[in-house]
């Protein structure tokens, strides 16, 4: 009897395992930027940590560079099932009717990333991924880009130089509201369009931090770039939640862990590669790079931090509020440690009213 039991176990085990290695489970993860950025990078490493640690039983396939879909369509791609998994942009949520995530996109409202990071690992990012549930999405990690830079092929040193400039912007309509502030003319255009907008003088400009820039070799196309550190960029890891509830828990579990560690990486690495990314784009010779001094920064917060205001409706006043908090709490615990530093050269926050 217990042979015989022995007997089926062994049998159920080797057909699983058959079936297992025969028909792994497919994460399809699309994305819109290069293998060798933030994104790219930590997704492939998602990948290998994913594959290694189920021991085969899921496979995931990156699909970089817009390869599947450009940027509205993988949402909606994700929703139907069509691809498993996603990193957009924080600034791309708007269309599904999520709005609230366009926090990220405010101006100058992260002064440095403490901050950003204690409102993404808080009780705002864990808010933020509840209202995706309704949309059928289920969030699994925010991962880190940069501060975005502003280009164009005429300088960008005072705001009176933004007067009618045709500026590219992802989806959102803070970022809309933002170029508008500065007096240009924002203009809506998928990521995988930007470089032959620029060359084909369809747009003028756009913002976006150093890596993306680099590896979509705008700095090409682009004889002016202004270090502004005005906004930031980051990603929500989603997921398609039927997809994701349906898998077996100590599966999810794996992948979970996985996530984790590959949004540890990524965020070790992002710095770096914008900074590496800076250091090309100066040797490419092709851009004259300026950084915006600490009196003109000052100017373009004046001029941007009415954006705040008019969006605490739509994106929520407590969102926005909650934000200010922890940006005078991590100032409060720097200056507790440090010694004070002359105003010129810390980072800009707009202090909240
Ligand atoms: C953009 O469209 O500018 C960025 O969101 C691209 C990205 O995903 O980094």
């Amino acid at each position: 009897m217990r042979i015989a039991a022995l007997f089926s176990a062994l049998v159920l085990s080797i057909t699983t395992f058959a079936s297992q290695a025969a028909d792994p489970i497919i994460i399809k993860f699309s994305h819109v930027v290069a293998p060798d950025t933030p994104k790219g990078r930590a997704a492939d490493y998602f990948k290998k940590l994913a594959e290694e640690r189920s021991k085969g039983q899921v496979k995931v396939e990156v699909y970089p560079n817009s390869q599947l879909y450009k940027d509205r369509e993988e949402m909606e791609a994700l929703q139907i099932g069509a691809v498993q998994m996603l990193a957009p942009s924080l600034a791309k949520f708007g269309p599904l009717g999520v709005r609230s995530f366009e926090l990220f996109d405010l101006p100058y409202i992260f002064p440095n990333k403490e901050t950003l990071y204690r409102v993404m690992d808080g009780d705002i990012g864990q808010k933020l991924f509840g209202l995706l549930s309704a949309k059928g999405i289920t969030g699994l990690a925010y991962w880190d880009n940069g501060f975005k830079q502003m280009s164009a092929n005429t300088p960008l040193r005072s705001v009176s130089n933004f007067k009618g400039l045709k500026l590219r912007i992802q989806s959102s309509k803070v970022l809309e509201a933002q170029m508008k502030a500065l007096g240009a003319n924002p203009q809506v255009m998928a990521f995988s369009e930007v470089y032959s907008g620029l060359q084909q003088g369809v747009v003028d400009g756009t913002e976006n931090p150093m890596s993306n820039l680099y590896t979509q070799k705008m700095h090409e196309v682009q004889k002016h770039l202004t270090l502004s550190d005005h906004g930031y960029l980051g990603y929500a890891v989603i997921v398609n939640k039927k997809f994701w509830e349906d898998l077996p828990a100590d599966l999810r579990t794996t992948l979970n862990k996985a996530m984790q560690d590959a949004t540890v990486f990524e965020r070790k690495i992002a710095q770096e590669e914008n900074d590496q990314a800076l250091v090309k784009v100066k040797a490419a010779g092709t851009t004259q790079v300026y950084t915006l001094p600490y009196r003109d920064r000052v100017v373009w917060q004046k001029a941007l931090l009415p954006v705040h205001k008019e969006f605490e409706e739509k994106i929520g006043r407590d969102f926005i509020q909650a934000a200010y908090r922890i940006a005078a709490d991590v100032e409060k615990a720097k200056s507790s440690k440090h010694t004070p530093q002359p105003a010129k050269d810390k980072p800009g926050a707009i202090k909240p009213d």
